[in-house]
């Protein structure tokens, strides 16, 4: 076949009443260009009727959530509905299989900074999401959705779940509060949003503090002190004793017995000294039986420096009492 009459007969195909056949063969690629933009921007904001048309079910959980509620001016639902989040719904609502909203899952998933964009328009001034661009969630490219649900109830949010949804990826931390010594965390007494602000936050490793011991003396204030004598490594960070998910250690303690002590304080012999130096050989013994020694039994070289943390004794500059 000829190709003029070709793409002829393909416009006369397109007419519907004869007459316009000549203007709609002219605006042919006018209505492509038309398109293009439409699929581009979405369209026109349509309303919620429409959508409700095809998603009811969607409608039903939304209006259960705090993004759903007309009342509340800040969420915009009662002048853009759905589309506050998707974007306007022209186009999708005309060609539901080919994108043209601001979709988070599935084939027409849209580029990450339009997904986090129109949470951040929304969120970006609130206090706790101060420090997102800065915050390792977000160099690791993660969407606001990898965490959160938005119709349904966002496990994340509730103390009891919250975990399930970071052991996602950080099975590491999931193994350690499975060791022997362990803060509160399979029980839920303490959840990671306790320490860290998963958004990004001024303190090492996404703590909500700016040190690590001030994390530390947010729940144990009687460690701050201050000490009339303190101990230097205690002040400079408490993990150099502890760690903090679990350790398999009593009293979550990197390492145990006097080899803790010995990795700063080497000379400190467990066989102790001869006499004349500061431990002496009998120091360390409750009786003249060897295998009792102080120095490992017990709470090892705190049976006698007991103020391991520091000590307001007047006579404490050995952290004895
Ligand atoms: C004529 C029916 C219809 C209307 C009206 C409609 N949708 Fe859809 N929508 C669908 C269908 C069908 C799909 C599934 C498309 C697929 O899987 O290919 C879909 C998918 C979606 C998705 C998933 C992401 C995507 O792009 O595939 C979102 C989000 C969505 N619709 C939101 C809306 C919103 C918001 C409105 C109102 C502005 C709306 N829809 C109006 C039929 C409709
Ligand atoms: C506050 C933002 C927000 C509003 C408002 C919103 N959505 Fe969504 N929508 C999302 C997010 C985020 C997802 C990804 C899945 C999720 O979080 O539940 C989603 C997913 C979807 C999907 C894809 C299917 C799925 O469950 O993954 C459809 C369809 C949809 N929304 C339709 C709607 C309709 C219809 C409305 C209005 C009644 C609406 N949405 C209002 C944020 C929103
Ligand atoms: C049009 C503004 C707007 C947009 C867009 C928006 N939010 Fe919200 N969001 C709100 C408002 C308002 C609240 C209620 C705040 C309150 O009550 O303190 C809220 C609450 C929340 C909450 C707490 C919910 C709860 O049940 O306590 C989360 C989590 C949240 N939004 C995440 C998101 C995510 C993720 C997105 C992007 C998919 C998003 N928001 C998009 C306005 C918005
Ligand atoms: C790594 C997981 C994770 C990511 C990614 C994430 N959040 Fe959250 N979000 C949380 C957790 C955990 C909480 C609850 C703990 C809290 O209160 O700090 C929360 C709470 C919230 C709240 C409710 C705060 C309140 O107390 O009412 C909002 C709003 C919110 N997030 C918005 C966002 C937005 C917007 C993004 C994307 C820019 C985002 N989140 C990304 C984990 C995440
Ligand atoms: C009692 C406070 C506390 C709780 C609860 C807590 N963390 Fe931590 N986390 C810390 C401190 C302090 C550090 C930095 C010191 C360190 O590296 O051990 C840290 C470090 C981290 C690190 C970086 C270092 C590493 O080991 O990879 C990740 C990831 C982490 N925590 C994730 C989590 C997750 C996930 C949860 C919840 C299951 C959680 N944390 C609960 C205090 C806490
Ligand atoms: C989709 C995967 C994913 C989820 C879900 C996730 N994270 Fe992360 N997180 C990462 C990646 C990747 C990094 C950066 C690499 C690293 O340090 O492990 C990171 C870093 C961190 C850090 C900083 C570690 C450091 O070295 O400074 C903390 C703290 C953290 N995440 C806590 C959480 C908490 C709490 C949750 C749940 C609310 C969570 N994450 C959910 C992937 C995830
Ligand atoms: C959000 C509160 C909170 C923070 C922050 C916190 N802890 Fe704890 N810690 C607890 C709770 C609760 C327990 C359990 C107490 C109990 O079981 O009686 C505990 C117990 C401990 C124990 C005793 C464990 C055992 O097996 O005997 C040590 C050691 C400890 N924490 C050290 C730390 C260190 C070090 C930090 C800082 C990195 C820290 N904690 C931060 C709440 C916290
Ligand atoms: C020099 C090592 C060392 C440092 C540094 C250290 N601790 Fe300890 N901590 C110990 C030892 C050893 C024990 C076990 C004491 C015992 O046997 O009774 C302990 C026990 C604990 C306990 C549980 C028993 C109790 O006393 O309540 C808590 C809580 C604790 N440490 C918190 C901290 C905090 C918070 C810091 C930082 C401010 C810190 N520790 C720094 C060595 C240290
Ligand atoms: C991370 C290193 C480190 C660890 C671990 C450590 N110490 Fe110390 N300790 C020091 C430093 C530094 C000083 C200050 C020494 C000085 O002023 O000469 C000190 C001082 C002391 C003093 C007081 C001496 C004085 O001059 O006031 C005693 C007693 C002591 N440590 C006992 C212990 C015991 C017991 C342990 C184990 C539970 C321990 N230390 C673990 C670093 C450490
Ligand atoms: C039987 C009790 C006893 C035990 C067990 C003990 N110490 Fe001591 N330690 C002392 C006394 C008493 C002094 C103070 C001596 C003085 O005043 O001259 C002292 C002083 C110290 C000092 C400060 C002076 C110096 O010698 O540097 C350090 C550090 C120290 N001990 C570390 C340790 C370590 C580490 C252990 C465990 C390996 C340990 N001690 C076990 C009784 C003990």
């Amino acid at each position: 076949m000829c190709p003029v009459f070709k793409v002829f007969a393909f416009a006369i195909s397109l007419c519907v009443i004869p007459a316009l056949c000549v203007p709609a063969f002219a605006d042919e690629k006018e209505d492509a260009d038309v398109l293009a933009t439409l699929l581009e921007n979405g369209g026109m904001y349509v309303g919620v009727d429409v959508c409700k048309e095809c998603h009811e079910d969607h409608l039903t959980q939304i209006v259960r959530t705090k993004h759903g509620q007309k009342a509340d001016s800040r969420t915009q639902f009662a002048s853009q509905g759905c589309e506050s989040c998707h974007g306007p719904g022209e186009y999708h609502s005309l060609y539901p299989e080919s994108g043209g909203l601001i979709s988070f899952s599935g084939k027409n998933t849209s580029p990450l900074e339009a997904q986090n964009g129109i949470c951040l328009e929304c969120h970006q001034r609130d206090k706790h999401l101060l420090s997102w661009f800065t915050s390792n969630h977000e160099a690791e490219n993660m969407a606001c959705v990898n965490c959160h649900l938005v119709h349904k109830p966002s496990k994340v949010l509730e103390r009891k779940d919250q975990s399930k949804v970071c052991y996602r990826c950080h099975k590491n931390i999931r193994a350690q509060t499975f060791q022997t010594s362990t803060h509160p965390i399979r029980e839920n007494k303490l959840v990671c949003s306790d320490c860290h602000n998963p958004h990004g936050a001024n303190g090492p490793n996404e703590l909500k503090q700016y040190t690590v011991n001030d994390n530390c003396y947010s729940c144990h204030a009687e460690k701050r002190g201050p000490f009339l004598w303190e101990h230097y490594p205690v002040v400079e960070d408490c993990t150099l004793c502890h760690r903090v998910h679990g350790s398999n250690h009593p009293a979550l303690l990197v390492k145990q017995g006097p080899q803790l002590c010995q990795a700063c304080h080497a000379d400190v012999s467990i066989r102790g000294g001869t006499e004349g130096t500061t431990h002496t050989s009998r120091m360390y013994q409750f009786s003249n039986n060897d295998s009792s020694a102080r120095m490992i039994v017990g709470r090892n070289c705190a049976n006698c420096h007991s103020q391991v943390h520091g000590s307001n004794h007047p006579s404490g500059a050995n952290l004895l009492r």
